[in-house]
């Protein structure tokens, strides 16, 4: 193994040792499964939770021998380690579908389940408005990452950049605290000036992604080396408390969502946009950004969320379902929302491209006259995400120069609203919510609508061509 460049998790056999089995790990997951007299190995949990919960993760640089008496794991210097197995929450009931006909349809079903675990995890279920006893957040982080802090950045990919584009917006808006969001892949190359006082949030649902965890492996060195009186202050927001990013920072927000199979991310997105509301509102609360109005405000709609999304399931997806066969020949899709939606739209158009390999594009809607109004006719429809708050005319009149260029209008919106009604072709209606908190909303529709689409046309909603769960490579 030393002799071995680059990263990669692998398994050995030898003719000469029948029952061996050699695995190692550099720089890609790999974990060992404990059984009822049987062992496993794998590239992620997940494939071990149907044969057992009994999971040890090795470590960069770590082998391990497994043969009929047990496991034993070395250092690359070829001495024994002592590791334990830990066991996973995750139920074997997790990785059926149920009844479902694909494990994402699953999963969006599961998000009401997994905002209220959240609300549970993250809330004090003894505070009540008023009460100035306790705090109303439990997130439990040391007080040395929130002292003077003075900016945060945000550093992922995919789906999970776009939970921290909402971060952004909730970070800035509760707590003030000015907040930059960065593509994994482009800061490890081009990092922001260092600043003294600044958090930085690695945000992974799988804590493996080979671009956020050498970002932020490299981030912690930099600042080690270039600022060493400060201790630097790294979070990470996971779904995978075994991973190797939990492992890595010394503080990690567990976002409790449950194994997700599909390859598109659904109920794990909206588990870290409900990890962001409870950190920008601890946040806010320190630093006394929030009124007690607005803090009871947010936290009884928070608490309104699983019913919400309920509904929202229970009368959309067979409308939905119905919707689609209107896009049979639909090639080019565009989305747009501004403020807080405008990541949703972002979203909604990856999820489409993701499982329908439909061209789909997501713009802050004021952009559309910017240059995308040029692709748009009949023959290319626009979703516009237009919720009561600061922005909902801004977004109505910006749905209305597409329709003035003949494309269809389907439009997320409040329920029972006439303005609404009058602009768009099809309506998408959700309960009107405060704005801060409508994302959680918002996005149910979009995941509806990718997956009806895509499992109209006959294709694997759960392993999309070209992608992967985890991507462990740069
Ligand atoms: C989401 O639907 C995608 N499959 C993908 O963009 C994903 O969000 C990205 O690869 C990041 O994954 P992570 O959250 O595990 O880091």
């Amino acid at each position: 193994m030393n002799k071995l460049k680059g990263a990669f998790a692998i398994a050995v056999i030898c003719a000469d040792y029948p029952d061996e089995l050699i695995i190692a790990r550099q720089q890609a997951p790999l974990a060992i499964g404990f059984g009822q007299g049987e062992f496993f190995c794998a590239s992620d949990t997940t494939a071990l939770v149907p044969h057992t919960r009994a999971v040890l993760t090795l470590e960069n640089g770590e082998l391990a021998r497994l043969t009929p008496l047990g496991v034993e794991v070395f250092n690359l210097a070829g001495e024994r380690l002592k590791k334990y197995p830990r066991t996973l929450s995750w139920n074997p009931v997790l990785v059926e579908k149920q009844g479902f006909k694909h494990f994402m349809l699953k999963e969006i079903y599961e998000q009401p389940g997994v905002v209220r675990t959240c609300l549970e995890a993250y809330l004090n279920s003894d505070w009540h408005p008023g009460d100035l006893s306790q705090m109303p957040m439990k997130l439990e982080l040391p007080a040395e990452l929130y002292a003077d802090l003075e900016q945060i950045q945000i550093i992922a990919c995919g789906t999970s950049w776009h939970a921290g584009l909402v971060g952004k917006y909730l970070l800035e808006q509760l707590a003030g605290i000015p907040t930059m969001v960065q593509y994994a892949s482009e800061f490890r190359y081009a990092p922001s000036p260092l600043t003294p006082n600044t958090l930085t949030i690695g945000v992974t649902q799988s804590g493996e992604t080979a671009d956020t965890l050498a970002a932020l492996a490299m981030e912690q060195q930099r600042r080690f080396s270039q600022l060493p009186k400060l201790q630097p202050r790294l979070l990470g927001i996971t779904n995978r408390p075994e991973s190797t990013l939990a492992q890595m920072v010394p503080n990690i927000i567990d976002t409790h969502a449950g194994v997700e199979i599909g390859v598109a991310a659904t109920k794990t997105f909206v588990a870290q946009l409900m990890a962001f509301y409870c950190l920008a509102l601890d946040l806010a609360l320190r630093r006394q950004t929030v009124s007690p109005k607005g803090l009871e405000l947010l936290i009884t709609g928070l608490r309104q969320l699983p019913a919400q999304i309920e509904l929202i399931l229970e009368s959309l997806d067979p409308y939905i379902q119905e919707l689609t066969h209107q896009f049979a020949e639909t090639q080019d899709f565009i989305f747009v929302g501004r403020g807080i939606n405008f990541p949703i739209a972002l979203e909604g158009a990856l999820k489409l491209k993701e499982i329908s390999y439909i061209h789909a594009e997501g713009y802050p809607a004021g952009e559309l006259k910017h240059g995308p109004i040029a692709l748009l006719d009949a023959k290319v429809p626009v979703l516009a995400i237009a919720m009561p708050g600061s922005v909902y005319e801004k977004v109505l009149s910006n749905a209305q120069e597409a329709k003035a260029r003949d494309s269809r209008l389907i439009g997320v919106t409040p329920k029972n609203d006439l303005e609404a009604a009058q602009t768009f072709d099809h309506l998408l209606p959700v309960p009107a919510v405060e704005e801060l908190l409508s994302p959680i909303l918002t996005v149910i529709p979009l995941q509806l609508l990718a997956y009806h689409i895509a499992a109209s046309r006959g294709l694997d909603v759960d392993q999309p061509r070209n992608l992967a769960k985890s991507v462990t490579v740069e």
